[in-house]
């Protein structure tokens, strides 16, 4: 009987394959600062373009509406797969408060979704959680930092580059289905980025258009506040896929130097004392492999191959950059306080008490695909604490003077397998 009617199925599944169907139906939503704390950035995708892009949103109920625009992504190689990527932005937001919202348009609404904004910014202690390398397969952190978010933990989540494995594949499908997997945490609290290698493809299209970071390089760098901390993301990507153009990186340089002079303007740094940087690729790291940190003159901290131009340790160690966060290593890696690999610890009995220079963590340990990368067998010196467990970072500036880390193990159901204090009463140049 049912061999009878195969044809039939078949014929039907392939005309529903030719006639397509229509979805204004809103999926992957997330979330973004804007200009400032008190700014959010809605984004999400439809299949079909509907005529509108609209948030509906309010502190205890729908009050307010918001409009922005939409634009035709075409995420696949052959141009034959689409969406449309919708963002709203939501300005002067109340502070301290919980707002909900839904996104969409009269052809199709999200579920309900709501995210806190920041209480006054003078006595925030903003706290986040931090990973790089998250893939859509072997996403060991992912439930537990769902989990997390959903009890309301965190601020704001630092995704250090490399999504999903990649954003691309299967004509942007995985990128898709990335994107879905995260927006029980990205549609709550703004999920800030930064490019890494897996994000390649197409000159980073699928990074620049999925996410929607400030500024106005398509996120590939940009800065913003939360309380005391001034943070910085950064693509260490311009240097090492040259093709997409050299003026990358020196566009990305002299905005740089800029953001730093402008963020310790001593009336700035006054407010804001803290300056953590993120980017994806490590310029120190004690891991196995032919990988570029394992190298002495990486590109990133000393500059281009041959000419070396454009290296940034230089200006971390200038402008005084307290905290450098990486990725790429799928491992987590503490480093002692350094600059050209010269440990200078801090005062006291602590190293990280006035450090003498910025400190390095490497945290890409969140899960992917590609597994774990293993250590060299010798801690360098200028190692304080790695670990090859699965895990994210957690976290907390608790004022202008104490910033607190500490990593989370996967493997150890959750056990906090390192922290540190950085206390600090004068954050200068270490110059
Ligand atoms: C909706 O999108 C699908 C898939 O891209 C496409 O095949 C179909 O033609 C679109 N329909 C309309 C009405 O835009
Ligand atoms: C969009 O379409 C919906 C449903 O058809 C309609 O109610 C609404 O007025 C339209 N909006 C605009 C701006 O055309
Ligand atoms: C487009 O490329 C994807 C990925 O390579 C492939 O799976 C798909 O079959 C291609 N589609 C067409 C129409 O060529
Ligand atoms: C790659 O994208 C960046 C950012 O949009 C752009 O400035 C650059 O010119 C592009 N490079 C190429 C080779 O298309
Ligand atoms: C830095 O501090 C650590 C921990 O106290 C110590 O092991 C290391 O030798 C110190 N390095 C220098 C250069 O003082
Ligand atoms: C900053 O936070 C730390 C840790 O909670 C606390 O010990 C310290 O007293 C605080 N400093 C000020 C000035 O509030
Ligand atoms: C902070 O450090 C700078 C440079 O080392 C020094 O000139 C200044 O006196 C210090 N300020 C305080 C309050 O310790
Ligand atoms: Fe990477």
């Amino acid at each position: 009987m049912l061999t009878m009617f195969l044809p039939f199925v078949v014929i039907l599944g392939y005309v529903h394959l030719v006639w397509g169907y229509v979805s204004y139906q809103p999926e992957q939503v997330h979330l973004a600062f804007g200009g400032n704390s008190y700014e959010i950035v809605v984004t999400w995708s439809t299949t079909n373009q509907s005529n509108e892009s609209l948030v509906e949103y309010g502190i205890g109920g729908l009050i307010k509406r918001a409009t922005g625009k939409s634009t035709l992504f075409v995420s696949s190689e052959n141009g034959t797969r689409s969406q449309y990527i919708h963002r709203v932005s939501l300005p002067q937001l109340t502070s301290g408060s919980k707002y909900v919202y839904h996104c969409g348009s009269d052809q199709g609404w999200s579920d309900m979704f709501w995210f806190i904004t920041s209480p006054d910014e003078s006595t925030w202690s903003p706290q986040l959680a931090i990973f790089g390398d998250l893939g859509n397969e072997n996403a060991k952190s992912l439930p537990h930092l769902q989990e997390e978010v959903q009890r309301g933990m965190y601020d704001a989540i630092l995704h250090v580059g490399d999504f999903a494995y990649d954003m691309d594949s299967e004509s942007g499908r995985v990128g898709d289905e990335f994107m879905k997997q995260i927006q029980p945490i990205a549609a709550y609290v703004p999920y800030m980025t930064c490019p890494g290698n897996h994000e390649e493809a197409y000159n980073f299209s699928n990074y620049r258009a999925r996410f929607s970071m400030p500024g106005s390089s398509e996120g590939l760098w940009y800065s913003f506040d939360m309380g005391p901390v001034h943070f910085i993301s950064v693509s260490t990507e311009v240097y090492y896929f040259l093709e997409y153009g050299l003026k990358l990186v020196t566009k990305q340089y002299e905005w740089l130097e800029k953001d730093l002079k402008e963020a310790t303007k001593p009336e700035n740094r006054d407010v804001r004392p803290w300056i953590v940087m993120f980017g994806h690729r490590p310029m120190y790291c004690s891991n196995t492999g032919d990988d570029d940190c394992t190298h002495y003159g990486t590109y990133t901290r000393v500059g281009l191959p041959f000419v070396h131009w454009f290296g940034l340790e230089k200006l971390l160690n200038d402008y005084g950059v307290d905290l450098v966060i990486w990725a790429h290593e799928h491992s987590y890696e503490r480093l002692w306080p350094l600059f050209n690999y010269e440990v200078r610890n801090g005062s006291y009995e602590e190293p990280y008490h006035n450090p003498g220079a910025p400190v390095h963590i490497i945290s890409g340990s969140a899960g992917c695909k590609e597994d774990i990368s293993p250590f060299i067998q010798e801690l360098p010196y200028w190692s304080a604490f790695r670990s090859t467990d699965y895990g994210y970072m957690r976290m907390r500036i608790f004022n202008k003077t104490h910033l607190y880390v500490e990593q989370i193990s996967v493997d150890k159901e959750g056990e906090v397998i390192d922290h540190v204090w950085i206390v600090k009463n004068n954050h200068t140049s270490y110059a």
